[in-house]
């Protein structure tokens, strides 16, 4: 994606420093952090430097690589990097397949190799997406399934950006995306970035939309899929998925196959991330709250299939019962 006329990834690796966008200063600032270690790169996954599944596990590739090129422990490495952040499937998958690599040079090349196919499997998205979006179209997305969450193109906006450079006008409902705004902040800059109309709503008005028939379909991204097509992803989504039934909108969410958890039978068995009171309690420091008052902060939770129209992959569009199909053979 280009940004002040340069292209950018999300992540990447140079000269054994993996280069990360530092999301948590966006939108105001644009700034690159570097990881010099697996142990930076594991506590820039940890405290959302980098976030968003793709982005996450292909950080979480060059991680293991890194440890690979200073001979640190591996299996150890392995679990620093494994305990970071327990829902995004994206994370296991890259760790695990980097963890197969016989020495330095085919760890490298492995971890590349993951973040080349996510960017590659995000732009298939987008285009097997964009059929879903007439011109005029209306979309509402939840949380930041952009390439700010991926290596690059990102899957919910990909089909958006497609269809936009076809010349189909849209505009796209932003929910802001409480505790952490990944909506107001990232897929708001991102859209400004591509110059797409849209506009910030509070979490609790996308039913007042959808009710006024203003929503034509809703898409979001995934952290992890099960098996049965159950689906985690940023806290709120269910809500949406069920305001959508309601009203006769079509969900859809979209994600690379490495987000499919192909040992997980259901969503009752996905493992939900509880993080920081303090992400709910305050908002850049400042308290919201009476001092007395605590929080509870599950960061995702899980749609059950049957309020998903469609999971968009990169083999295509898919009913979410149909997703085990898609196991490795
Ligand atoms: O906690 P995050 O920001 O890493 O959450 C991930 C997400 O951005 C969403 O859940 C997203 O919709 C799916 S991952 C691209």
């Amino acid at each position: 994606m280009r940004v002040n006329d340069k292209d950018y990834r999300t992540v990447w690796m140079e000269d054994g420093v993996v280069k990360l966008i530092n999301q948590p200063l966006l939108p105001n600032t644009f700034e690159i952090y570097s990881c010099q270690n697996y142990r930076q790169t594991a506590e820039a996954i940890k405290t959302m430097i980098v976030r968003g599944a793709g982005a996450i596990g292909a950080a979480a590739g060059y991680a293991i690589a890194q440890a690979y090129l200073s001979d640190e422990d591996i299996q150890k490495a392995a679990q620093v990097i494994k305990n970071t952040r327990p829902t995004a499937q994206n994370l296991f998958y890259a760790v695990d397949k980097v963890l197969k690599a016989a020495d330095k040079k085919e760890a490298l090349s492995i971890a590349q190799q993951i973040a080349d196919e996510d960017a590659q499997a995000c732009k298939t998205i987008g285009e097997f997406g964009v059929p879903l979006l007439k011109d005029n179209a209306q979309i509402l997305t939840h949380c930041n399934a952009g390439w700010l969450a991926f290596v690059d193109w990102g899957t919910a906006l990909s089909p958006i950006y497609a269809a936009k450079r076809q010349g189909k006008k849209l505009f796209v409902f932003v929910d802001e995306t409480r505790p952490r705004l990944q909506g107001a902040r990232l897929t708001a800059w991102e859209l400004s970035q591509e110059k797409i109309p849209h506009a910030v709503i509070a979490d609790n008005a996308a039913g007042y939309y959808m009710k006024k028939q203003q929503i034509d379909l809703v898409i979001t991204g995934a952290d992890r899929i099960a098996l049965n097509g159950d689906t985690a992803n940023k806290i709120g989504t269910y809500e949406k998925a069920v305001l959508a039934k309601e009203n006769n909108i079509p969900f859809y969410m979209a994600a690379p196959l490495s987000t499919i958890d192909f040992t997980c039978e259901s969503g009752d068995a996905i493992p939900i991330e509880e993080r920081d009171e303090k992400e709910v309690l305050e908002v850049r420091g400042v308290r919201l709250t009476p001092n007395q008052s605590r929080a509870k902060n599950p960061a995702f939770d899980v749609t059950p299939a049957h309020y998903i129209k469609g999971i968009i992959t990169e083999k295509g569009i898919f009913k979410p019962d149909k997703i085990k199909q898609l196991a490795p053979q």
